[in-house]
């Protein structure tokens, strides 16, 4: 347990329009007042500039979806980490389920994507999580545990700067939230799995994601080794995403 404020992102996915966003930056920002927690939105690529300028004077931070592995060249398609620093994103997402599950992202890219990220001042958001199958047939611990020490293999001592986002794939967008109870045994097994590369693992925000809302998040948040949640349906409507804050700001307290 530490006293580190939660961290609560929101990731758009593909979601949002100019028009769209101004007003939900507009609402939470203006919903935030006082709030004693991180507040990120991970917006689509196109508007970054955007939210980047309407954020400005506010505490929101700035995030992205992803990330390429490399620093610039020949990659159609991709943008990399000193493009994003220029819009003043904060964090990226890397190996999102839906980027493993559709772009046959591997744990090594993720890990590299991450380990490019840092080099260049953006806070990657590593995603872990398993399947309904993986789950059912008992491989949850063995998959998260592959997962992520990919990423510590690749980072090393870096691993301290990285923030770690356990999304069970059976709990995204299908209403379906693990219970407190089943994301906090993952959570502590993924600290537990910090705790031999890093010297403090508890300075590590690890981040509870899949069908997180208004109405689940204060129980998800009270546990010991959720320090924070990354929101996708819920992120896109500004009064339940600003009472995940408000849940996230009481559990600081
Ligand atoms: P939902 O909150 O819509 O289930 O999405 C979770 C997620 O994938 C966040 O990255």
């Amino acid at each position: 347990m530490t006293n580190k404020l939660k961290l609560i992102a929101g990731n758009w996915k593909m979601n949002g329009g100019l028009v769209a966003n101004e007003a939900l930056v507009r609402a939470i920002a203006q919903g935030m007042a006082g709030a004693s927690c991180t507040v990120a939105v991970c917006v689509p690529a196109p508007y970054l500039h955007q939210v980047n300028q309407l954020r400005a004077g506010t505490p929101i931070e700035l995030g992205a979806q992803d990330v390429s592995r490399h620093e610039q060249g020949a990659f159609t398609g991709e943008v990399s980490a000193p493009m994003l620093r220029e819009f003043g994103v904060r964090y990226a997402i890397v190996g999102h389920s839906e980027r493993r599950q559709y772009h046959g992202e591997t744990d090594e890219l993720v890990a590299e994507k991450a380990k490019t990220a840092l080099a260049h001042g953006v806070t990657p958001i590593v995603c872990v999580g398993e399947t309904l199958a993986e789950r059912e047939a008992g491989r949850t611990q063995d998959v998260v545990k592959r997962q992520l020490a990919a990423v510590i293999h690749t980072n090393g001592h870096c691993i301290s700067e990285i923030v770690v986002a356990y999304e069970p794939v059976w709990a995204i967008g299908t209403g379906k939230t693990a219970t407190p109870e089943q994301a906090q045994e993952v959570h502590a097994l993924l600290r537990a799995q910090l705790k031999a590369a890093t010297p403090h693992p508890e300075r590590i925000h690890i981040l509870y994601g899949g069908s997180m809302n208004a109405g689940n998040a204060a129980a998800l948040l009270a546990q010991p080794d959720i320090d924070g949640g990354l929101i996708g349906g819920a992120s896109l409507k500004a009064p339940d995403f600003l009472q995940i804050i408000a849940a996230a700001s009481a559990a600081a307290k």
